[in-house]
């Protein structure tokens, strides 16, 4: 019988070598869905590491794939600016009809500043403070999951546990907590793909998140400063200005960067585990991290 995953694979490499380089867009989204990007990006490595896409959905635009040369870029803002105004950080430029300005798409001065207000929101004191609640609730979601029947893994812990761990660094209303994940979607959307239908539907429901986040802004600025992200920002000294733009765009930053990071990393950290199951032991036999009965991973199939 046919390996249709070995067939695939090998579809993939071949339209990776045989697409004229001119031609290769390796951002496209589904790449990424069905992880075919690997042999694309292991040929600009080798053929062309600092490659043009001249046409896109997007627009025109670089990829740096080797590690050197991303080092070299990332660190030399003169040459190569994380400016929204000069093409931000993504491939796709800002709308300049709805810009969001966040310190991840700044340059020095104004990125190392308002980094500095709220990366104690993530420092290593905050995050020992904050194991056992974690470990709570990962245990809690485990224990509640069926067993001999069919669930949903991303939407029951990775999706979950992200989303109560982002409402306790907001420390935001916890029944409206999957409006977190839902911004989060938004803001990430490519619309017609099933999140949103237009760009003016995303923009929106983003303004709805202004809103929410303003009324907390009001509450907290008059409150004694906490160890949450909005607390931070509103008493934070180069924070506490910001136009509502800007501090929607802050929001935003915080909310994807926690969101989207966190949850594809537990999803993928289980399918790594399952198929490699030797890893898998390893932890298993680490009495570091002894737990009364480690289950045996389940492939995805059964
Ligand atoms: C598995 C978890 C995570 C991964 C793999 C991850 C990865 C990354 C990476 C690669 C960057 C870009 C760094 C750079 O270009 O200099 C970044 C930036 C950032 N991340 Fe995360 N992240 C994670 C979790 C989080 C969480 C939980 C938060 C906040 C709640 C967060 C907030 C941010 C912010 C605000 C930035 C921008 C930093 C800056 O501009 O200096 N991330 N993250």
């Amino acid at each position: 019988m046919a390996d249709g995953n070995f067939d695939k694979q090998a579809a993939d490499r071949a339209a990776a070598l045989s697409t004229p380089l001119a031609e290769l867009n390796p951002g496209l989204p589904d790449r990424f869905e069905d992880n075919s990007f690997w042999p694309v990006f292991e040929r600009l490595r080798r053929e062309d590491p600092v490659h043009y896409t001249a046409e896109s959905e997007w627009g025109p635009y670089w990829s740096v794939t080797r590690f050197e040369d991303i080092v070299a870029v990332d660190t030399n803002h003169q040459a190569f600016s994380s400016d929204a105004h000069l093409g931000g950080i993504t491939l796709a430029d800002f709308n300049p009809d709805f810009m969001l300005p966040m310190f991840i798409a700044m340059d020095q001065p104004k990125h190392d500043v308002q980094r500095k207000t709220v990366s104690p929101s993530v420092s290593p004191q905050r995050l020992m403070e904050l194991e056992p609640v974690i470990r709570q609730r990962a245990a809690a979601l485990l224990d509640e999951l069926p067993i001999g029947e069919e669930f949903d893994w991303v939407d029951r812990i990775s999706i979950e546990l992200t989303t109560q761990m982002l409402a306790t660094l907001f420390d935001f209303p916890w029944e409206d907590r999957r409006k977190l994940t839902r911004w989060s979607d938004v803001a990430t959307a490519i619309p017609g793909k099933g999140v949103v239908e237009t760009e003016e539907e995303g923009q929106m429901e983003l303004l709805g998140c202004l809103e929410y986040f303003t009324r907390l802004w009001n509450e907290r600025i008059n409150a004694p400063p906490q160890p949450d992200l909005i607390s931070m920002l509103c008493h934070g000294e180069s924070t506490r200005n910001m136009e509502p733009m800007e501090y929607l765009g802050n929001i935003i930053l915080l909310i994807v960067g926690g969101n989207d990071t966190t949850r594809n990393s537990i999803t993928g950290g289980l399918l790594a585990l399952s198929q490699n199951p030797a890893e898998y032991d390893k932890l298993r036999a680490d009495p570091s991290l002894a737990a009364p009965a480690w289950p045996t991973p389940r492939s995805a199939a059964s």
